[in-house]
Parts: C-alpha cells; sequence; structure tokens
C-alpha cells in the first residue's frame, strides 16, 4: 500500500545543474521506486516567472527539466509528473493561503530578505526591484506541497524555510477550517545538502557557478579541472574542510571511496590529480543518463504529451480537493 506521498519540483529558470541532482532529482526518483512511496514531480514553471522575464529560456528550460527527470529514472506510468501551470488549482489554492498567511512570516522569507538587506546597504528604498511575485514566493510554494498532501519534501537545504512556511500554513488554515492540510516535512540528504559551485559558494543559477548536469564529457571534464582551489602545491597536506572538490567527489562516490579521498588529501595529492577522480567518478554516473537525454530532448513533442498526460493524473487528486477547501472556507455551502 503507498503510505509516504514524495513531492518535488524544479523551477524552470535554467539548465539543471548537478546541484539539483543530488539535492533533488537523484533522492526522489530513488524513493520514488520504494513500493510504499506515492511520487510527485513537478516543474514550477510559475515560479520560474518571478526570476525570468525570457519567454525562450523558460520553454526551453521547462523542456530540458523535463528529458532531465526523464533521463534519470523517472517512470511517468509510476509516478504523478506534472507541469505546475498545467494545474490551475494551484493558484486558487495560493489565495487561500495568503488569506491564512501573515505579512511579517513573507517579510522573514530568505529571499525577499536579502533584496530588502541589500537595497538597504546601498540605500535605496528597501523594496526597490522587489515584486509582489518575490514576496509572494512561499506561499505558491506551500500550495504546491500542501494541494497534494505531501509528507515528505526532498530539497537541498535551501530550501528548508520554505517548507517550514508551507507547514505553518496549513496549521493555520487547518486550525481556522478544520484538517485539511498534511503537515509537510522536509527531506534533505545529509552529506550533499548544499553542493559548493565553480567558485565554492552554493551552486546556484544566481551565482553563475553550476556545473549543468548533462555537460558533454570533454566539457564537464574541462568545467572540473576550473573549479577554484586554495594554492596548496602538490604534497602539501590538503584540508577537506570546505574543498568543494571533496564534497563534490563525496557527493557521488561510496564512503570508502570518499574515505580513500580523504587520505589521499592527508597525503597531498595534487589538485589536478583530485579532480580528475572527481570527473571520473562523475562521469561514471552521468554518462548512461546522458545518452538517454540527449536522444530524449531531441523529442519535445513526446515530452509535452507525457506532461499531459500527468497534468490529468494531478488534476483528479486537485479539482476535487479544491472543491473540498471551497466548501470549507464558505466559497460554496457548507457541507
Ligand atoms: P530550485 O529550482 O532552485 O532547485 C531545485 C532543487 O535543487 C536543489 N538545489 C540544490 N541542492 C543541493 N545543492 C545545491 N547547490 C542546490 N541547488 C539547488 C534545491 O534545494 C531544490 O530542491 N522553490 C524551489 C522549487 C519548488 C519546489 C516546490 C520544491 C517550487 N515549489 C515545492 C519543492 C516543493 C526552487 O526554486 O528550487
Amino acid at each position: 500500500m503507498k503510505t509516504l506521498r514524495v513531492l518535488t519540483g524544479i523551477t524552470t529558470s535554467g539548465t539543471p545543474h548537478l546541484g539539483n541532482y543530488v539535492g533533488a532529482i537523484r533522492p526522489t526518483v530513488r524513493a520514488s521506486r520504494l513500493a510504499e512511496v506515492e511520487s510527485f514531480y513537478f516543474l514550477a514553471d510559475y515560479h520560474a516567472l518571478i526570476k525570468v522575464g525570457e519567454p525562450a529560456r523558460v520553454q526551453r528550460s521547462t523542456l530540458e527539466i523535463a528529458a532531465t527527470w526523464l533521463a534519470c529514472g523517472l517512470d511517468p506510468e509510476k509516478v504523478t509528473f506534472y507541469r505546475q501551470s498545467d494545474i490551475p488549482e494551484i493558484p486558487e489554492l495560493t489565495w487561500l493561503l495568503t488569506c491564512v498567511t501573515g505579512k511579517g512570516v513573507l517579510n522573514r522569507a530568505h529571499a525577499y530578505k536579502a533584496s530588502v538587506d541589500k537595497n538597504t546597504a546601498a540605500g535605496d528604498d528597501p523594496d526597490a526591484g522587489v515584486t509582489a511575485g518575490l514576496f509572494m514566493y512561499p506561499v505558491l510554494m506551500a500550495a504546491d506541497i500542501l494541494m497534494f498532501n505531501a509528507h515528505q519534501v526532498p530539497v537541498g537545504r535551501d530550501q528548508i524555510q520554505h517548507i517550514e512556511m508551507a507547514r505553518d500554513m496549513a496549521s493555520s488554515f487547518n486550525h481556522l477550517y478544520g484538517e485539511h492540510f498534511t503537515l509537510p516535512e522536509a527531506a534533505i540528504e545529509e552529506h550533499v545538502a548544499t553542493l559548493p559551485g565553480l567558485d565554492g559558494r552554493k551552486m546556484s543559477k544566481s551565482y553563475d557557478n553550476t556545473i549543468p548536469l548533462f555537460a558533454p564529457k570533454d566539457q564537464l571534464r574541462k568545467l572540473i579541472m576550473g573549479i577554484l582551489t586554495d594554492s596548496r602545491a602538490p604534497g602539501e597536506p590538503k584540508s577537506t574542510e570546505g574543498s568543494a572538490v571533496f564534497q563534490l567527489y563525496q557527493a557521488f562516490a561510496t564512503a570508502e571511496e570518499t574515505a580513500a579521498l580523504a587520505r589521499a588529501y592527508a597525503d597531498g595529492i595534487a589538485w589536478g590529480e583530485a579532480k580528475q577522480l572527481v570527473a571520473d567518478r562523475l562521469e561514471r554516473e552521468i554518462a548512461p543518463l546522458r545518452e538517454v537525454y540527449d536522444a530524449l530532448i531531441q523529442n519535445p513533442a513526446q515530452i509535452e504529451q507525457t506532461l499531459l498526460q500527468g497534468a490529468e493524473k494531478a488534476r483528479a487528486i486537485a479539482t476535487p480537493f479544491t472543491r473540498r477547501l471551497r466548501h470549507a472556507v464558505g466559497l460554496r455551502p457548507l457541507q
């Protein structure tokens, strides 16, 4: 019996990178193979509009992220795989949640707060350039999660606050209108919670430091060789602490392989050699997936078809649930 609902999404604002893979795609695809798990995966394209004002980029990213999920082993027959904007009930639920969410709570959301702090430090109007979309981002995300009453949400560490906010919104709503929502929990892969990028900061589209998951083999190797390291020479012991090269390896290797690299660090492995090991290890895992991806990306019509079928499955849940919520809040006669 399916007893655990797992749900996660990726924003369609760019090319999927290694951080998305280890933080969200790989753990969810693995979980989806467990008999007791019912999985929901989606493309967060409404979220993309908050950051991207380029229609062609959103389109391309939607295709790339869909092909990535499929190439990484998602079986659309067994899971519910859909595009957020195909589910009109999600923006409707966003509004219902907006009405039980304190503005003060949203003031504390990391992304919004970061923009305000940056403006304030520059002596500008705190809200300069901040859209209401950015401010409302956590509510739209809560609607994604609560619509399907997900128990677990596999995400990278950067998303924990959003899941906590979704829990709070679910509690407030339940308190006011009765028990309608499950309180979701973030599921974090501890040893790879935040994958660093080329410059050592969190790998992120916004920092322009990403390694595309399906970069061709040579490009992948070249990017890995370019990861920022300290200037310790070959032979000098190196610290695994805060080493992007080490963390990347750890995200892909077994515990024994990782321990072996830690020993090599202590013995003063040259950076070039360590990077070669990372490139080899990544290539071993990614090469077979890349082959499937390269074939899928040539067939957008098939991907579109898969997404539309997934939307039908998702709406078979979302439509009756929204009807129930409309009654619960009094938009329709109480039942
Ligand atoms: P997004 O598109 O920024 O990232 C997608 C997923 O990848 C994870 N991730 C990382 N994990 C480890 N290391 C990194 N460097 C790294 N970079 C990204 C993110 O934590 C995320 O799990 N708001 C979400 C999308 C979303 C969503 C949802 C997720 C919308 N609605 C509902 C879960 C449930 C986002 O922007 O993710």
